[in-house]
């Protein structure tokens, strides 16, 4: 990771959210931002290298005008996508973002073919494994990101809940990005001290409602969905990365017989370290969260299903 270079595919709010929390923290050497419309990824590669005389350390930020210039990263992050218009079915809008998914990653495997993907694009969980149907790759090297941020948006619940512990709130939430995830009270601290020790039930319940529908949230006030917090959330799995610490991220990653599922994506704690996923954490679930994982595990793997169908893997 000598050359601490991320490539930023797709550099609408969240891919430009996170290269800005990288500047800012000085993390790489080099990040490269490509987009698919001309001109974002280049004036916003500018602005964001402008910003970096304030950062601690400098960073080189460019702009790829075709797929080919961004190469050689250590780590590549995806973001490209489309949301879903009012005349797109489920499948049409799974089938649109796998198609932009299938380019994207021809790319990365064909020009930095060393790397390690940060996949952002939603459906979070279905792109992940969309990638590793894709590349073949082993499955250390390609992350999903969403507990990281669903995470950030339970340990924001809980501070605002208990009133105190701002930074010091270990939340997590597991599962699939999406109604069915599971933010888990049960095993998160404030300080570390645990939360049902804080707190009851309903107190609980609440924490975890809102962390579900913390994404919905933002929508609502802003009609377009969140990146400030997503930014950040990609820089802490790149840092963990590129600084290889080590640290244990929920992350969505493809299991092979944990938890009980093989050949299907799903958020669950692990640990982030220079070669990706260094190991996948097991945690023992009581019947309750278990069955709601399966759940999870259900409504993902029924979208895997839909693209499985059209025949997506077989073109
Ligand atoms: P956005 O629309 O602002 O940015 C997406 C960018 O991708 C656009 O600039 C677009 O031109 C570009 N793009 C589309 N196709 C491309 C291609 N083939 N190659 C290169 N660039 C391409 O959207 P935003 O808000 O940045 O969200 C990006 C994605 O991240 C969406 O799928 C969104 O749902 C997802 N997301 C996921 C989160 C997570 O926790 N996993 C959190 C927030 C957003
Ligand atoms: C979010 O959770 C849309 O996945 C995105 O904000």
């Amino acid at each position: 990771m000598n050359t601490r270079k991320v490539g930023i595919v797709g550099a609408g709010a969240v891919g430009a959210s996170a290269a800005f929390a990288l500047a800012l923290a000085g993390t790489c050497r080099e990040i490269v931002l490509y987009d698919i419309v001309p001109g974002v990824a280049l004036g916003k590669a500018i602005d964001i290298e402008q910003s970096t005389s304030h950062s601690p350390k400098g960073t080189i930020v460019t702009a790829a005008d075709q797929p080919s210039d961004m190469k050689d990263c250590d780590v590549v992050v995806v973001t490209a996508g489309v949301p879903r218009k009012s005349d797109m079915t489920r499948a049409d809008l799974l089938n649109i973002n796998a198609k932009i998914i299938a380019d994207v990653t021809g790319n990365i495997v064909k020009y930095s073919p060393n790397a390690i993907i940060i996949c952002v694009s939603n459906p979070l969980d279905v792109m992940t494994y969309v990638m590793h149907k894709l590349t073949g790759w082993g499955r250390n090297r390609i992350i999903g990101m969403a507990g990281a941020l669903d995470g950030a948006r339970m340990a924001y619940q809980i501070q605002k809940k208990v009133g105190y512990g701002a930074g010091q709130v270990k939340a997590i939430v597991i599962g699939d990005h999406g109604e069915n995830m599971i933010p888990y009270p049960q095993i998160s601290t404030v300080g570390g001290v645990p939360l049902t020790q804080l707190l009851d039930d309903e107190a609980m319940q609440e924490i975890v409602q809102k962390t579900k529908t913390g994404g919905a949230e933002i929508v609502g006030h802003l009609k377009t969905s969140a990146y400030y917090a997503p930014g950040r959330s990609i820089a802490v799995m790149v840092e963990a990365i590129l600084n290889d610490s080590k640290a244990v991220i929920s992350s969505s990653v493809l299991l092979d017989g944990e938890y009980g599922y093989k050949d299907v994506t799903l958020g669950v704690p692990v640990v982030l370290g220079a070669n990706g996923v260094e190991e996948v954490i097991v945690l023992e679930l009581d019947d309750e969260t278990k069955a709601k994982l399966d759940t999870s595990v259900k409504s993902i793997q029924e979208n895997i299903d839909i693209l499985k169908e059209e025949g997506f893997f077989n073109k």
